[in-house]
């Protein structure tokens, strides 16, 4: 352990300082189409990687997050403006459960009446993510994905025009789009834009974790405990496919067969997706930062708690052709922790949630929208 802490101790310094060096920059001004805008300035946490997922077409600017924030939160961005009918991303995905819906609303209902095929996904530390959004990887960028959201029939299950004419309607947008964009129009790719750019913004790199990184806080000696056991293969063997020892993001966002079942009927999995016979039963390793606020578990929520998850993984495991070759102990269905190894392994799982991300009040929905009205009244919230 120690010389694995000191390792990370020395490397989160570096990765500090030059973190230091991208925050202390002063806003400058960029030319974007025939307008200027002002350049935002994400905040990289301490060691987190500095390339980010910002397409060249789509910066990301103070006015355009601005806009973005608006219409993520605005039930009108469904197209409809009848209180019983709107609905927006904050509708599903909601900051106090770290962008999930809650486990009350497990399987959230779109527009039309139906559940999601899968459980939720959180929107945390997206500008990471290179494409493949999605339990399966079906989407390929944030842009593309808020324009699926807008036709799928199990979100907003309205049309481009409609929104449009919709949102363009509504005073005090126009002029929003024309600070982001340069002219007022309100185009369905425009919102997409807006809404990516600030979906990029919801970054959770201030955990207890994090802060033991920074030499800020200790952990206990049973978290430290979980810790050892998270990133070795004699342990919990957990890292290879959730990150942890080098990647704070603690997802690899690659898809794996973690051993769940022995036959698989999922048309929405990552088979689906790339035709590959091994990929059946495949799904992304999600993040486990702020694990504790996204209950159920797994892409069909069949896990109800961390114990049970972690029961999975200790002795449930059930062989098949697909299962991923990193799921190394099958052979003796799971990583067999005893009761002990499982008290610490959660603790050091509970260490990874960021109660400042899901309090931040630059993510929150707005108090007004920009024609002053308030919108509270959701059928769904
Ligand atoms: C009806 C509820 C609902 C609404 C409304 C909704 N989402 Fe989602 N979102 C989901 C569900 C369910 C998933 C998981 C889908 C899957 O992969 O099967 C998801 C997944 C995502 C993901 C993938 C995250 C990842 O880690 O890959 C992103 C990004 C996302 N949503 C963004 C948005 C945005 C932006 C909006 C608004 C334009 C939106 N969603 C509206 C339910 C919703
Ligand atoms: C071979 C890769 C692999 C290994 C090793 C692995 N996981 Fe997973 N994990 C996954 C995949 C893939 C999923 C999503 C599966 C699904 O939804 O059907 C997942 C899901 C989870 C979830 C639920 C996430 C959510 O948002 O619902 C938790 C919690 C979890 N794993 C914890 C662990 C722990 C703890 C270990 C070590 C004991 C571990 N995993 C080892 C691949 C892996």
């Amino acid at each position: 352990m120690s010389f694995l802490g000191r390792a990370i101790w020395v490397i989160s310094i570096i990765i500090m300082i030059a973190g230091l060096v991208q925050c202390t920059k002063p806003p400058k001004e960029v030319p974007k189409d025939d307008h200027q805008t002002t350049e935002y300035n994400i905040q990289i946490p301490p060691y987190f990687p500095n390339v980010l997922e910002i397409p060249a077409d789509n910066p990301l600017t103070v006015e355009g997050v601005e806009l973005g924030r608006y219409l993520f939160y605005d039930g009108r961005v469904s197209g409809r403006t009848h209180p019983d009918s709107l609905m927006s991303c904050g509708t599903c995905h909601k900051q106090d459960n770290t962008f999930e819906a809650g486990p009350e609303r497990a399987f959230p209902v779109g527009m039309n009446g139906d559940h999601t095929h899968h459980v939720m996904l959180p929107l945390i530390n997206l500008v990471w993510n290179f494409g493949q959004y999605g339990w399966n990887g079906s989407v390929g960028s944030l842009e593309e994905m808020v324009l699926a959201v807008m036709t799928d029939p199990f979100e907003f299950n309205s049309s481009y025009e409609q929104i449009e004419q919709t949102i363009s309607g509504i005073p005090g947008y126009p002029g929003l789009f024309e600070k982001a964009f340069g002219t007022p129009e309100v185009t369905a790719e425009r919102i997409a834009k807006a809404i990516a750019q600030f979906v990029r913004t919801l970054v959770s790199g201030n955990s207890k974790f994090d802060r033991y990184l920074w030499g800020e806080t200790e952990l206990t000696s049973q978290e430290l405990h979980g810790f050892i056991l998270f990133t070795t293969e004699e342990g919990a063997d957990c890292f290879h496919c959730h990150g942890g020892g080098g990647n704070p993001l603690f997802t690899t966002h690659l898809f794996y067969n973690n051993g769940k079942d022995t036959v698989f009927n999922d048309p929405h999995d990552r088979y689906a997706i790339t035709g590959d016979p091994m990929d059946k039963g495949a799904y992304k390793a999600p993040t486990l930062r702020n694990i504790e606020w996204t209950a159920p578990y797994m892409h069909d929520g069949r896990f109800e708690t961390l114990d049970e998850v972690i029961d999975f993984y200790s002795h449930h495991l059930q062989w098949s052709p697909q299962i991923d070759p990193l799921m190394h102990h099958i052979a003796n269905g799971g990583v067999q922790l005893t009761p002990t190894e499982k008290a610490s392994l959660k603790a050091f799982i509970r260490t990874l949630a960021d109660s400042s991300f899901v309090t931040n009040p630059e993510y929150d929905r707005p108090d007004t929208f920009p024609d002053g009205n308030t919108l509270k009244s959701y059928p769904f919230e």
